[in-house]
């Protein structure tokens, strides 16, 4: 072969390879097993456009999307809110097709089950709604702690106590995703306050922030795996959690394993690029600035190709587990009949029964009740704002009472349904968006409550709190009740007594209220919180004994709102209506100064009287412990007891194991929950028992002077618990050697 045809030869394999590569490049789409070629493949541009939400309408209602790169094949997601089930528009132009989805309990009820199967079971039903509806990533659980008892989000989350939370997220978790879809664990961190929410700084030490605050995604994270987490839109210790590299990589993914994405929460902050290398991996929900931002700090360097890869990367790791890239045919259909069932199931095995004087309830069922309060008609399935969801009706007092068969006193329902309606009516006319915070509860005379108490058999008053994201509650006829309301209990108290019937409270409420001060003008009290679109069926149910209630407080009920110790620095007296600042401390930042004595940990340990301890409930039935076995294992121990149900009716028992700490060292709260279990529904006279494990880090306290968790050697109780302040029986566990577990120092100083 001459020179000629070997160098033409050699360009025809030449052009032969070019072309297949070109043809390959052009078929190039993204894959499970291709990401780093798609990497290799895509412009800095188009990387960039990934990490920034953009708009969409793939799902009316939904609260944002990733950005599409259609030439690669990588499809839009799309993110929608929770936590109490899917929240998307219900309907849309040109169809008469509806889109209604669940109102499962809120996640504070969820808590009072103390029953992570249950919860599990619960949101197993709501990410198939995620699923069905063509969404990617529920934006669920909300999960930070109940520092403060006014927070307006408290019901999106579930408890005081960061064990008792990070469970229950876990557990959530593990439901919605195993339908395929994402969650988010939000808001990331120490997110607990609306006043000022975008800007507030919360000024919390390393100890309350890695016993309270982080403790509970710690778990979360590592035992639920959820595919995305939501920083906050906070600052921590003076830097924004979405900016803070120590937060979202070094504790995060570095110390705990997680291996999503991180998302902002809502809104363009400055700091766009340093969110990046922080490892805030996606913007939302994104504007066209930050994708300014993020190229030109490309351009310059600022952001190298190794941390942007990283972010893109971990992008496309969440893109490929997604329906949307799985092309998954949704059918906008999910079951909600079925869902229902689910929902209701989930109110009746989590609703708390605070006060029964006399076996009040369970009533007969065959009452004749007057049934009080505006919120037996106007009932709060869930608060306000992203944590609301659109479901086609949220059930009554008055439907669930006449369901459940009792006779309502007709003309009192007739009452509080016109007073409703022309509150309602007035909302509209005025133009302003029904605020359901405001509605005044109508006032009934002393003499029509004379009449009542003698055509009907009892009294049920339903008392109603709502609030919801951007504000937070206030202490004045919020925390405490309304003139009206006090005098309306009283007034029912006096009558109903005198004609020897029984007056019961439901408390349909969003957060905690005052309660010392007028329970005992009470019979009994039923908290279902805001227990979803069926939960006043679960509660007609458990008056009527068809349900033996078997739910437990998730936090204190104070007995004063000043008593919670946060409540010296949580800005209670604002007020939305008088402009953003000036008005009161705490608006630039919160001090956490009462550090990790938040809740029982305080009081408890202190000594102060509460008008309801955390982990309380009563039941139907009554509940004997045996004698407790606590064996040492090679890490921590493990505990077992038998329960027994000692009393007449069928019922379930919670077991709350606390630990006190060996003295010496670091001061710690006198006793701490470690672990809890759920009995089985206990016929009379059956028993199981209970095995509850906890390893030595799991007992570990945080010692800020060393950067490490530290779990002294000594000996430990061990508490097995009613309730925090009701111990039934004790044993003891001996850890021969001190354990510690060093981390990094990464999260600033609240005096820095
Ligand atoms: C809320 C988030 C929510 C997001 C999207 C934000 O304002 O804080 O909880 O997921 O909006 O609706």
């Amino acid at each position: 072969m001459n020179k000629k045809n070997i160098i033409l030869i050699l360009s025809l394999m030449c052009g032969m390879a070019l072309a297949t590569t070109a043809s390959a490049q052009n078929n190039l789409v993204l894959r499970e097993d291709n990401i780093e070629e798609i990497l290799k493949a895509m412009t800095n541009e188009e990387k960039v456009s990934l990490l920034v939400g953009g708009p969409g309408s793939l799902v009316p209602g939904a609260a944002g999307y990733t950005r599409e790169i259609e030439r690669l094949g990588i499809p839009m997601t799309v993110l929608a809110d929770g936590p109490a089930g899917l929240r998307i528009q219900p309907k849309r132009e040109g169809t008469d097709q509806t889109f209604y989805c669940t109102g499962f309990p809120t996640s504070t009820l969820l808590a009072s089950s103390w029953d992570p199967e249950l919860v599990e079971t619960v949101t197993t039903a709501m990410g198939n709604e995620v699923l069905e509806y063509g969404v990617d990533v529920l934006l669920a659980p909300g999960m930070n702690l109940h520092r403060n008892p006014l927070c307006g989000r408290n019901f999106e989350y579930y408890s005081e106590d960061p064990l008792l939370s990070g469970k229950m997220a876990a557990a959530y978790i593990r439901g919605v995703q195993k339908n395929g879809v994402g969650t988010s664990a939000k808001h990331f961190a120490a997110n607990n306050q609306e006043t000022n929410r975008l800007e507030n700084d919360a000024r919390v030490s390393n100890r309350a922030l890695r016993e309270l605050y982080l403790k509970n995604f710690e778990i979360a994270v590592k035992e639920g795996k959820p595919w995305t987490v939501m920083s906050s839109y906070n600052k921590l210790n003076g830097e924004c959690t979405q900016q803070k590299h120590g937060l979202l990589t070094t504790v995060l993914r570095d110390e705990w394993g997680f291996d999503g994405i991180v998302m902002t929460d809502w809104g363009v902050k400055d700091g766009t690029v340093k969110s990046a290398k922080a490892g805030n991996d996606l913007m939302e929900p994104g504007r066209q600035v930050e994708i300014d931002r993020l190229l030109a700090a490309v351009n310059e360097g600022t952001i190298n190709q190794e941390e942007l890869d990283r972010n893109v990367r971990r992008m496309l790791q969440y893109i490929v587990k997604t329906p949307h890239f799985k092309g998954y045919k949704f059918s906008n259909k999910p079951d909600l009949k079925a869902h229902a069932v689910v929902a209701r199931k989930a109110a009746e095995e989590s609703i708390i029964l605070l006060r029964n004087e006399n076996n009040t309830l369970p009533l007969k069922g065959s009452e004749k009740v007057a049934l009080y309060g505006l919120t037996s008609v106007d009932f709060f399935g869930i608060g306000t704002g992203s944590g609301e969801v659109n479901s086609k009706h949220i059930v009554n007092m008055q439907e669930a009472m006449t369901e459940a068969g009792f006779t309502l006193d007709e003309n009192l329902a007739e009452f509080y349904r016109t007073c409703y309606a022309t509150q309602s009516a007035t909302e509209k006319m005025e133009g302003s968006a029904i605020d359901k915070r405001h509605r005044l509860e109508p006032i009934v005379s002393v003499k029509a409550i004379e009449r009542q108490a003698k055509d009907n058999d009892v009294a049920v008053v339903v008392l109603g709190r709502i609030a919801g994201e951007g504000a937070d509650r206030a202490v004045k006829d919020d925390f405490e009740l309304t003139t009206i309301e006090r005098e309306l209990l009283q007034n029912i108290s006096m009558s109903y007594h005198k004609a020897g019937k029984k007056v019961v409270v439901v408390l349909n409420i969003v957060g905690v209220i005052e309660t010392a001060s007028w329970r005992h003008l009470v019979d009994a009290i039923v908290l279902p919180w805001a227990p979803g679109q069926e939960g006043a069926h679960a509660v007609a149910d458990i008056l009527k004994g068809k349900v033996n209630p078997s739910g437990k407080l998730p936090m204190t009920f104070p007995i004063n709102y000043m008593d919670m110790p946060s409540s010296q620095n949580f800005p209670y007296h604002w007020d939305m209506t008088k402009g953003r600042k000036g008005e009161r401390p705490n608006v630039d930042y919160t001090d956490y100064t009462e550090d990790i004595w938040v809740g029982y940990r305080y009081f408890q340990t202190n000594n102060v009287e509460v008008s309801y301890p955390f982990g309380y409930g009563l039941s139907y039935t009554s509940f004997s412990y045996s004698k407790p076995n606590v064996k040492a294992e090679k890490d921590g121990f493990t505990a077992t007891i038998t329960v027994t149900n000692t009393g007449k009716m069928a019922g379930r028992e919670v077991v709350e194991l606390y630990v006190s700490a060996p003295s010496g060292g670091l001061k710690k709260p006198s006793r701490e929950l470690k672990s809890f279990a759920k009995t089985k529904l206990l016929a009379p006279g059956e028993s199981e028992t209970l095995t509850m494990k906890v390893s030595a880090y799991e007992l570990a306290s945080f010692n800020e002077m060393h950067s490490a968790w530290e779990t002294a050697a000594g000996n430990y109780q061990v508490l097995f618990g009613a309730s925090v302040d009701d111990i039934r029986a004790t044993a003891s566990f001996h850890l021969n050697k001190s354990q510690s577990w060093e981390v990094h120092d990464v999260l600033g100083n609240p005096n820095e």
